[in-house]
């Protein structure tokens, strides 16, 4: 599973990267909200540069002749962009145009099966099934990943799950084991999901063994 950020902030988007293991961003109105009253074009440009991987940016249009115009100009941004489509009727309209031109998609806001067996339909290179938000109304998320994961691979289906509402890192967990093809996560999350008490301990120990034999001289040959 691919490990994507759900952020538009630099700072935690670079050191994300420079780990080595985030491959894509995920941004939407709220999130790039979030950095203040920014330029989005310069912002945008500024994460593609720095990810390797596809930047889901969103269109602000509710409706599918404005979401089409907005996804022509935010692709012009950079190479690596996937335009961010809500799951609604307009959106699939403007998902199919797009497809059909071979723009990637990634229908967002998604949060049942239908919505994601109609995505894949009109071509969307990405679904996001928001996993957090139906947990937040009593209902299974992950299940829902489980599902469209199912699905898709059942029809040897292109388009590739983006597990998203992320809130903790036994989520990151959860969407692995569904299948999800990516994970898209807040930075504290990413954080969270390599900390562990034991390891601390352990390199504590190790160190403190070692500097009690061997004195705190290290590997390198003293100039
Ligand atoms: O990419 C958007 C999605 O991940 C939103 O997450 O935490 O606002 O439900 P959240």
């Amino acid at each position: 599973m691919r490990l994507f950020l759900d952020t538009a902030n630099l700072a935690h988007i670079r050191h994300g990267v420079e780990l080595g293991v985030v491959t894509g961003v995920t941004t939407n109105p709220s999130l790039v909200s979030k950095e203040g009253k920014v330029d989005y074009k310069a912002l945008v440009k500024e994460i593609c540069a720095i990810v390797p991987g596809p930047v889901s940016t969103e269109v602000l249009s509710l409706e599918s002749g404005g979401m089409v115009a907005e996804a022509r100009e935010i692709v012009t941004w950079a190479e690596n962009i996937a335009v961010k489509i809500p799951a609604t009727a307009e959106g699939l309209k403007a998902t199919s145009a797009l497809s059909r031109d071979r723009i990637p998609v990634n229908m967002t806001l998604c949060f049942s099966l239908n919505q994601a067996i109609l995505a894949a339909e009109a071509g969307a290179a990405y679904v996001s099934p928001f996993v957090g938000r139906l947990d937040d109304i009593g209902e299974d998320g992950m299940r829902l990943v489980v599902d469209i994961v199912d699905y898709l691979s059942y029809y040897n289906l292109p388009t590739q799950v983006i597990a998203a509402s992320i809130r903790h890192s036994a989520h990151c967990l959860s969407a692995a084991k569904a299948g999800a093809h990516i994970a898209t996560i807040p930075y504290g999350v990413l954080l969270q999901m390599f900390e562990h008490p034991l390891t601390d301990i352990g390199v504590r120990r190790f160190a403190e063994d070692w500097n009690k034999v061997m004195g705190s001289g290290g590997i390198l040959p003293t100039q």
